[in-house]
């Protein structure tokens, strides 16, 4: 009998990780016969995990926080996406050549873009953080000829810094939180680590368009705080990023096995039993 093909996700920490079960929907609805496990790494045993995976015949790896900036490191060979954003999440062995992808960007993308219907054509997008989280998804948002990008981020400099690095790609302003204006945005993206220790950035009334829409990249079984300000703030739509992760990992799933998967049944079972997909205004 031939082994099943081995994939993995690296992270610390990585219990509550969805992605094992994301991956084994993917490969029924497919018929394929693989093994996804996830694994707790710390980046200091990064390289040794990384070895022993590979010795036992595994075939490629996602690698979440705080492992994708080790993971590309240790890339042979990046994608532009990822040499643009300075992060893989999807790692894959070509014979001894490990090749390194970044799939958050075009994730998040499918989601606002195909499963929820939005455009980001002419409009103005905030993104909160400028992090790991805030450089993967600049460049294919920036893509998509926003009106403007403002990156808000508790220290500026590193907002500085990210606006510099993607200037070339269309107009971001670096602000810090207390320079927000209430000038309306189409679009808030909530790309901070704060809702882990259940914060949310300082942010004024009024940041949120009439028709504006609020995105959480993160997501957890109840709504996060950050969609529930955006619900209170009269957001049209405000969601957590479930639909990001699914969508990351069947783009994942294509680089590895050159099939995508059909991620809306995934993210409808996913959906079962927890919160509903979006919080629509009431007025
Ligand atoms: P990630 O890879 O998840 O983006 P990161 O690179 O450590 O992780 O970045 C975390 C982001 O969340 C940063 O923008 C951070 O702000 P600083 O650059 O000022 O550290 C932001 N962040 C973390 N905790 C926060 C909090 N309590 N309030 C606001 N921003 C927070």
């Amino acid at each position: 009998m031939t082994p099943s093909d081995h994939y993995a996700v690296f992270g610390h920490p990585i219990s509550h990780s969805k992605s094992p079960r994301i991956h084994q929907l993917f490969a029924r609805q497919l018929n394929d016969d693989i093994v996804y496990t996830a694994q707790d790494v710390r980046p200091e045993c990064f390289e040794v995990a990384v070895r022993t995976f590979r010795a036992g015949g595994g075939k490629g790896l996602n690698c979440t926080v705080p492992l994708k900036e080790a993971a590309f490191r240790r890339a042979d060979e990046l994608s532009d996406r990822a040499r643009l954003s300075g992060a893989v999440n999807t790692l894959m062995w070509r014979d001894e050549h490990l090749f390194g992808d970044n799939t958050d960007g075009v994730g998040l993308l499918r989601d606002l873009t195909l499963n929820l219907g939005l455009s980001l054509e002419d409009r103005r997008i905030l993104i909160l953080g400028a992090g790991g989280a805030a450089r993967g998804i600049l460049g294919p948002i920036l893509e998509q000829r926003p009106e403007e990008v403002v990156i808000a981020n508790r220290t500026l400099s590193r907002a500085r810094e990210l606006a510099r690095r993607f200037a070339s790609l269309g107009t971001i302003t670096a602000v810090g939180f207390d320079q927000l204006e209430a000038k309306p945005f189409d679009l808030i993206l909530n790309a901070t680590a704060a809702g882990l220790k259940g914060e949310i950035p300082p942010l004024p009334d009024g940041l949120v368009a009439t028709g504006g829409c609020c995105y959480d990249l993160m997501y957890g079984d109840q709504p996060t705080l950050f969609v529930r300000w955006g619900r209170a703030q009269g957001a049209k739509l405000s969601t957590d990023g479930l639909g990001m992760l699914v969508e990351q990992a069947a783009e994942a799933y294509l680089i590895w096995r050159g099939r995508r998967p059909d991620t809306r049944p995934v993210i409808a079972l996913l959906r079962q039993g927890g919160q509903p997909r979006q919080t629509e205004r009431k007025c």
